[in-house]
């Protein structure tokens, strides 16, 4: 198949009715940090249980139509010696792999990060797919202080963000890219929205400067929120803002647009996503999820890092997965989070 007939297969599965993608590519440390926080060690094993457990859930591929991975779940087994990525196809979930090296500091700039990874990224590419990834992920951030994100942090941003998406679409792999506005600090959700706008414009400006076909791409966008530290608009308020800034940036040519739950609880993410799914107004992506912490928050409080709570984690996650797919398709009430899994 060539390239982007490829991507287009691949696009057509990641964003088949009713369906998200989940986020399971945390790095050494942000793993080590989750799961510290539920008193589990991020050992070699437990990751790859874990990250096991979370894939071959029974009765996922329903909610579920992609796994994005760490670079290291690619080459691991689950326990019946299956690689993991073999195990997501074999359930019709797409495997996917985050392809960026974290952050660093941009020199000139009051502490603004950039991302990195560029480097022989087409050859890591190469590797990936023969693993079986098929779609990858590339994450930059964007801080809200009076001062920031400058001009500089945002157009060195975008640059780096679409140049990875033109490397990733001349492998034939699907690029998501994610252009992440923090929820950290006291701004109001106006700020935000302006931040984000920014981030947005920047990023779509860069990606036709590359040449992207934007059609076989997917965008993964923080929600419009105050700052961490505020009081927290309406559900409904949030969702307006969100969409009235994607309906400014993100052309109709996008497919999907799968959002990032930033620190949001689990039952937050969910219910904003089904508040955009509901509300009026023109929607011509498909509005999903891409969630890491929302989804898997409930899994790791169940698991404990005990093998014998499998069948609970397994519980609790398809019991999140179910209601964003519910969420998906503007279809949740927050009275479901009652029901039992
Ligand atoms: P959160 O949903 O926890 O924000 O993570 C999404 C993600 O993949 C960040 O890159």
């Amino acid at each position: 198949m060539d390239r982007i007939g490829q991507m287009e297969r691949t696009i057509a599965r990641l964003t088949s009715p009713g369906r998200g993608i989940l986020a399971a590519d945390e790095s050494y440390p942000t793993i080590t940090k989750r799961l510290s926080d539920h008193g589990i060690e991020s050992t070699e094993e437990n990751r790859r249980f874990y990250r096991s457990l979370l894939a071959t859930t029974p009765g996922v591929e329903a909610y579920v139509s992609g796994i994005i991975f760490f670079e290291e779940t690619l080459g691991q087994k689950t326990d019946e010696g299956v690689r993991i990525p073999e195990a997501c196809d074999r359930q019709g979930i797409v495997p996917g792999i985050k392809v960026d090296k974290g952050l660093t500091e941009l020199p000139g700039t009051d502490g603004e990060k950039i991302t990195q990874g560029l480097d022989n990224l087409g050859d890591r590419l190469d590797g990936y797919l023969e693993q079986g990834a098929l779609f990858t992920k590339w994450r930059n951030v964007y801080a809200i202080t009076p001062s920031t994100p400058s001009r500089q942090a945002l157009e060195t941003n975008a640059e780096v963000l679409a140049r990875y998406a033109a490397i990733a679409q001349s492998r034939g792999m699907v690029p998501i890219v994610e252009p992440e506005v923090l929820m950290d600090g006291d701004h109001d959700m106006a700020r935000c929205a302006e931040v984000t706008e920014a981030a947005q414009g920047a990023v779509f400006e860069a990606l036709r400067r590359h040449r992207v076909t934007l059609e076989c791409m997917i965008l993964k966008p923080n929600m419009v929120l105050p700052g961490k530290s505020q009081p927290r608009p309406s559900v409904e308020a949030c969702a307006e803002a969100t969409l009235k800034v994607l309906r400014r940036t993100v052309p109709a040519a996008v497919p999907s647009i799968n959002f990032l739950s930033g620190g949001q609880t689990s039952e937050e993410a969910t219910a904003h996503l089904n508040a955009m799914n509901r509300a009026d107004g023109p929607r011509p992506w498909v509005l999903s999820f891409s969630y890491s912490r929302a989804l898997q928050n409930p899994v790791q409080a169940a698991w404990q890092g005990d093998p014998a709570n499998q069948g609970a984690a397994q519980k609790a996650f398809l019991k999140r997965a179910r209601l964003n797919s519910l969420a998906r398709n503007g279809q949740y009430e927050p009275a479901m989070e009652q029901e039992s899994a």
